[in-house]
């Protein structure tokens, strides 16, 4: 069911297949993160959680910037003698990006079209899968301010790219564009930007048509073992694929070994397992 709201900052469109597009909407401002803007994205990933309508999350930005990181003015400089304030939009921040975002059960897509600064590698480490026009611009452009890349871009950043260029791009502040970002391990895959929606909606289908629970799983496992040794990350996943098997409504384990050992009509390494009507 199409679904479109309207908040002073974010605009949220549920398509019919099943997309949520997240839009941040503050153009003029090249969508940067105001505390409003943190309450609002809590309360809208709080509510996609449950929304049945919504199989996959795509975050944009409206006019040509993704987000130019936290609003300079309305997040650091106006909240600098207002620690309610400045506590209410941090604690927004990390709540809707490191956890409701971060493990959310459905996959999620940034779809990057253009400036992409300082705080918004917070919220782009939230995202799964990061898609970036070929002209889309990244930065760590906090040394020009006279700060540190702190709100953890610093430890986002660090766990994207190798630790020489966490450093070279920290300390440079140096622009980095689509092609450069897959390079260095911050874009998944980049795009002309005539074709940056087309890519985004082809990958989101492709989530689609697999098991939403065994998705969900697989994305949680991947992030939850990065913070593990290998003895706790053994333990973890010998859990998780147990829970897995119990909660899988689809039950698509059993049906995958069936239709490849048994029925020999499925071959998982070269096509999708073909989902019961009912359950797409
Ligand atoms: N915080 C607050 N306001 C911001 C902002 C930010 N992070 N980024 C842009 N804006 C505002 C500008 O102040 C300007 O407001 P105004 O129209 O009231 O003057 C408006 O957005 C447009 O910015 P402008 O610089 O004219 O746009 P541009 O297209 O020429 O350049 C950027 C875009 C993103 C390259 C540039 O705005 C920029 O460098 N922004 C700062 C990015 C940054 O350092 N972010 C990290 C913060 S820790």
């Amino acid at each position: 069911m199409a679904k479109k709201k309207e908040y002073t900052c974010v605009l949220v469109e549920t398509d019919g297949e099943g997309i949520t597009w997240i839009t941040f909407n503050r153009p003029e401002k090249r969508n940067a993160m105001s505390p409003t803007l943190h309450v609002e994205m809590e309360e809208i990933l709080f509510g996609l959680e449950t929304d049945e309508d919504t199989k996959v999350i795509v975050l944009t930005g409206a006019g040509n910037s993704w987000s130019a990181g936290m609003d300079l003015k309305q997040y650091f400089r106006e909240t600098d003698k207002d620690p309610v304030g400045r506590f209410r939009a941090a604690t927004a921040h990390r709540r809707w990006a490191t956890e409701l975002l971060t493990w959310s059960r459905k996959p999620s897509i940034a779809m990057v079209n253009g400036y992409c600064y300082g705080g918004a590698f917070v919220s782009l480490a939230a995202c799964d899968i990061v898609i970036a026009a070929e002209n889309a611009t990244f930065g760590l452009s906090e040394v020009n301010w006279g700060i540190i890349p702190g709100g953890n871009v610093s430890k986002v950043f660090g766990d994207m790219v190798s630790y020489r260029n966490a450093l070279f791009y920290a300390m440079t502040g140096r622009t980095i564009d689509g092609r450069k970002a897959v390079e260095l391990g911050i874009a998944t895959l980049s795009v002309p930007a005539e074709k940056l929606r087309e890519e985004t909606v082809a990958i989101a289908r492709e989530l689609m048509a697999k098991s939403p629970m065994v998705l969900a799983y697989t994305k949680q496992a991947i992030r939850a073992v990065r913070g593990m040794d290998m003895d706790q990350a053994y333990e973890y996943l010998g859990a998780k694929s147990m829970a897995l098997r119990a909660a899988d409504p689809e039950q698509t384990r059993a049906r995958g070994m069936r239709e490849f050992l048994d029925e020999k009509k499925f071959r998982p390494g070269l096509e999708p397992l073909k989902r019961p009507v009912s359950e797409k």
